[in-house]
């Protein structure tokens, strides 16, 4: 929707100069794995080209290296509050530092993936974008800041940006001659299925695992992949697709004056209005683009005199689902215009809570359900009011499996300490699984919270189990309501600071999961108050202390 860049790049004149043997290199920063998608679909089409080109993880970029690149292409999402993805953290840092090189011989362009229900909308990737040219870097094509359905406005910035890049790598004569295309989807490892075709999978379990008094549902899930041929590992995620409420879907045709039988295009296909609102569309998460589009199409002077003002926009979207929209201020429409007012359909990542070790063909996941009441009407989530109240067990449920190397056991040997309260539980599941069934050697230590012990404490009996098997060495728990005052899983990192230092020492790996909004920072920091306290650094020298441990893949993040 709001894809912003400039069509053509001016340069092209520099061909002569070039080196036999230059070739680009494409770094992308993936919180969710799409501008790893994006980063290997631009590879490709550069190497349809003739380009050489190489892709790599923004993770394992050695910084050294940068001084002498002279072709590069940063693909980034942004993350939280205009924060790089946690892969990016150490990129940032450097390009922010008085280490930072001179680039005046380096060429660049940025691609960012964002989303524009953000304040700090693809901030990321203007930083980067600002700070390379500050360094000396000549921009070869103007950054592109894509929102959440980016593909064709990508596809479209891939073309110009190959076009500018083409004659500066020597390619000149057939770079200009084709067409470029967008090349599908490369199908990963030995599965056919994919993000762009999600595999058809049923829902075994449904289970609440809180308590009846709990202010928390969440579920255990279980799902089946048999006959998939898809495959994970402990620390990726499943990608989960979702059809919406059809009493909400059928309340927004009413409203609207929409036939349900009307016919629609999304994207290329031809579908009915009712089939487009229950499977295609995005009617829960909400975002700008629909607000300013309906207010267009339907002239609400309310809604119009909303989107003229950005911030007073930006308080009502979060009180909002897209759909409260159309029921608070319902008003006739086009069909066709109100489907291209709405985004289309992301699917929902969450974090895998199982080791195929252990469970083989089935994928088990941590499910969070949102469920609130607003104007008097419950709302859910979009996908987790599907997995947990719109699906039956034994129905078909479509998913992917999204590979995330930024999350991963170290050897069987390593010691590891895991901080998940809430769903942040997930992942530690699967590698506590997983470790056992390897029969690793490697000391266990994990950090839990939750609002209530009796309520709240996720997979307590297997946990349980896995201490008194020693697979579980250590347990911390926090229960933030069970007194008085709130007791989180940094305090009890702190209380056992003293420990969590020597483990540190011993060469333990680190992982953090769940909120990145407040319970991650809250843990970074006191992370480093017991590296000061313990350590005997001080303030800079624990910030340095931390960098390299993530340097080293030795502190690790899955946070959202
Ligand atoms: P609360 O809701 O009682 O404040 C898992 O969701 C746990 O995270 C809950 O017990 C929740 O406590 C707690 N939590 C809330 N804010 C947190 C923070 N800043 N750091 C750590 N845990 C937090």
């Amino acid at each position: 929707a709001s894809a912003q860049f400039a069509g053509q790049s001016l340069s092209a004149g520099a061909a002569a100069r070039a080196e036999e043997s230059a070739s680009l290199t494409i770094l992308f920063a993936s919180q969710t794995g799409n501008a790893k998608g994006v980063a290997n679909k631009i590879k490709a089409a550069a190497e349809q080209q003739g380009l050489a080109v190489q892709v790599q993880d923004i993770a394992s970029y050695k910084t050294n290296q940068l001084a002498k690149e002279k072709y590069l292409l940063i693909v980034t999402s942004t993350y939280g509050e205009g924060e790089p993805p946690e892969s990016a953290v150490a990129f940032h840092k450097f390009l922010f530092s008085k280490k930072a090189p001179k680039l005046n011989e380096l060429k660049f362009a940025v691609l960012g993936l964002g989303d524009t229900s953000y304040e700090f909308f693809c901030k990321t990737a203007t930083d980067f974008d600002e700070q390379l040219q500050a360094l000396g870097a000549t921009r070869l094509h103007q950054a592109a800041l894509l929102d959440v359905d980016y593909a064709a406005a990508a596809a479209g910035w891939t073309d110009t940006a190959i076009r500018a890049f083409a004659p500066e790598l020597k390619q000149a004569g057939n770079a200009s001659a084709q067409v470029i295309a967008w090349p599908g989807q490369a199908a990963s490892h030995d599965s056919p299925y994919s993000k762009e075709t999600p595999f058809a999978a049923e829902l075994l379990v449904d289970q609440k695992i809180t308590g009846r008094d709990s202010v928390k549902d969440v579920r255990h899930i279980e799902i089946n992949l048999a006959g998939s041929g898809l495959t994970y590992q402990p620390g990726d995620a499943l990608g989960v697709y979702f059809s919406n409420d059809e009493q909400l879907v059928d309340s927004i045709l009413e409203l609207t004056g929409c036939a349900a039988d009307t016919l629609v295009k999304v994207a290329a296909t031809e579908l009915t209005i009712r089939e487009a609102l229950i499977s295609q569309l995005e009617l829960t998460q909400s975002y700008p683009s629909f607000v300013e589009k309906y207010a267009q199409a339907t002239q609400q002077p309310v809604l119009l005199e909303l989107v003229a003002d950005k911030t007073k926009l930006r308080a009502f979207l979060e009180q909002h689902q897209t759909a409260d929209v159309i029921l608070q201020y319902p008003a006739a429409i086009d069909a066709q215009n109100l489907v291209d007012a709405l985004r289309k359909q992301q699917p929902r990542l969450y974090s895998i809570a199982s080791s195929q070790a252990e469970v083989g063909e089935e994928v088990h996941l941590t499910v969070g359900v949102v469920s609130y009441d607003a104007f008097g009407q419950p709302h859910l989530g979009g996908a987790s009011g599907f997995l947990a109240h719109r699906l039956d067990e034994g129905a078909e449920v479509r998913v992917f499996v999204e590979h995330n190397d930024n999350f991963r056991l170290p050897d069987h040997e390593a010691p590891v300490l895991m901080i998940g309260p809430g769903t942040g539980i997930a992942p530690f599941r699967a590698f506590l699984q997983e470790r056992d069934q390897a029969g690793a050697t490697g000391q266990n230590w994990l950090f839990f919270g939750n609002p209530s012990f009796t309520q709240d404490f996720l997979y307590q009996v297997e946990l349980q189990d896995y201490l008194k098997r020693g697979v579980l060495n250590r347990l911390d728990v926090a229960f933030s309501r069970d007194q008085a005052e709130k007791i989180y899983v940094q305090h009890k990192l702190l209380q056992k600071g003293a420990d969590v230092w020597a483990y540190l020492q011993q060469g333990a790996y680190l992982y953090i999961c769940g909120d990145g909004a407040r319970m991650a920072k809250d843990v970074h920091q006191a992370l480093l108050q017991i590296a000061q306290q313990y350590g005997g650094l001080d303030a800079e020298q624990a910030e340095t202390y931390f960098d390299d441990l993530r340097q080293a893949r030795r502190y690790q993040k899955d946070v959202y």
